[in-house]
């Protein structure tokens, strides 16, 4: 079996954070959110693997992921010039994938869970097609299958984002394709937003006499769509990350619960780190800061008299202020310093902003 990575998109709900790279590239838990799909795809044994570039900074997918030999896999890159749609960027890799079976998964989406068990049971099945269900709140957002209540594990419609939805099952990012799909989605034609839909094409498969099998998320699932999906899947991700147990810790500095520290970094006098947090390597914290729960820092930080919660702060970003800050996103190389004292404050700061309070 192959793999297909979607990376396009221009990930309009989170700018300003999109304007300097794709969405697929921001950091959940110190690690690129599309490095976990490559991870699952990994895990259950599929190296092969095409991703999708699209027109937002396509090198920097293409220098993160290089040929994929620093993750155990082999990359193919394959261009989709604009964003028409999760089907027509499958149809783009019918070359790469050839007569294999594969899964394509949404470079947005994360699944707790992972691909094994699934992938297992659609290699031995004889279905065209497979897709995963998990229940949602708001059905109107996604993809939606209803399932037919007179013949239980059938389908009986696939609809995209339906303003009526009749199930609150949504079709999550991840798909189990047989080339089959590539003949159907010549057959589509752009949706109300232009694109063509991959729940079109599955509705037309299954129209056309194909089988199509569903599973159900069981664990979490999470499309990453906005700033606040964003610091929820931190916030799941964390809450599964463990500890490390042998750092050093200044006088008057507490550590409590789950705590990931990166290398040559130190938690100088009077701080407070409240797990699960992630602090990556060569970073400086305190004096007298607090952190936590659920932070994620990146490399190369500086924070001195800070008090940060549920927030993301990526790479090379320094705070040196009093200043409390929750369920914010701070991107690249970003500055909060301050002469004053300050309230709380929320940020979604793109890359190299300079905040001066
Ligand atoms: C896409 C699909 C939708 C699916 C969702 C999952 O939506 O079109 O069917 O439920 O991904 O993340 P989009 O993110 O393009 O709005």
């Amino acid at each position: 079996m192959k793999g297909i990575i979607l990376h396009g998109g221009h990930g309009t709900r989170l700018r300003p954070l999109t304007h300097t790279g794709p969405k697929q590239l921001l950091p959940i838990a110190n690690k690129p959110m599309s490095q976990y799909a490559l991870e699952d795809l990994r895990e259950a044994g599929i190296t092969e693997i095409g991703i999708i570039i699209g027109d937002v900074y396509p090198e920097k997918v293409q220098e993160f992921y290089g040929d994929g030999s620093k993750f155990g896999v082999k990359i193919t890159y394959i261009f989709q010039d604009k964003p028409k749609g999760i089907s027509h960027a499958i149809r783009l890799c019918k070359e790469f994938i050839g007569t294999d079976r594969f899964i394509v998964y949404l470079g947005d989406n994360i699944l707790r869970k992972g691909l094994v068990d699934y992938t297992k049971k659609f290699q031995s099945s004889k279905s065209d097609a497979m897709i995963l269900l998990c229940e949602v709140d708001e059905p109107s957002r996604f993809g939606i299958a209803e399932l037919d209540k007179t013949n239980s594990g059938k389908i009986k419609k696939i609809m995209e984002k339906p303003k009526e939805p009749q199930s609150n099952l949504a079709v999550i990012g991840v798909y189990f394709l047989t080339p089959k799909i590539f003949d159907i989605i010549d057959k589509l034609k752009p949706s109300w937003r232009g694109e063509l839909e991959i729940t079109e094409a599955l509705q037309l498969l299954m129209e056309n006499g194909n089988t199509i099998e569903y599973d159900t998320v069981t664990g979490w699932w999470k499309d990453t769509g906005t700033p606040e999906d964003i610091l929820h899947a931190n916030q799941l991700i964390l809450d599964t990350i463990g500890t490390q147990n042998q750092f050093v810790l200044s006088e008057g500095s507490q550590v409590k619960g789950n705590i990931v520290l990166g290398k040559n970094s130190t938690i100088s006098r009077d701080s407070f780190i409240t797990g699960p947090a992630i602090i990556g390597d060569n970073c400086n914290v305190g004096p007298a800061v607090r952190i936590g729960p659920h932070v994620s820092i990146g490399n190369n930080c500086s924070l001195k008299y800070c008090d940060v919660e549920n927030s993301i702060l990526m790479d090379d970003c320094s705070i040196d202020t009093k200043i409390q800050i929750s369920d914010s996103i701070i991107a690249h190389g970003s500055q909060i310093t301050n002469n004053h004292q300050a309230k709380k404050h929320q940020f979604l700061l793109g890359e190299r902003s300079q905040v001066k309070l």
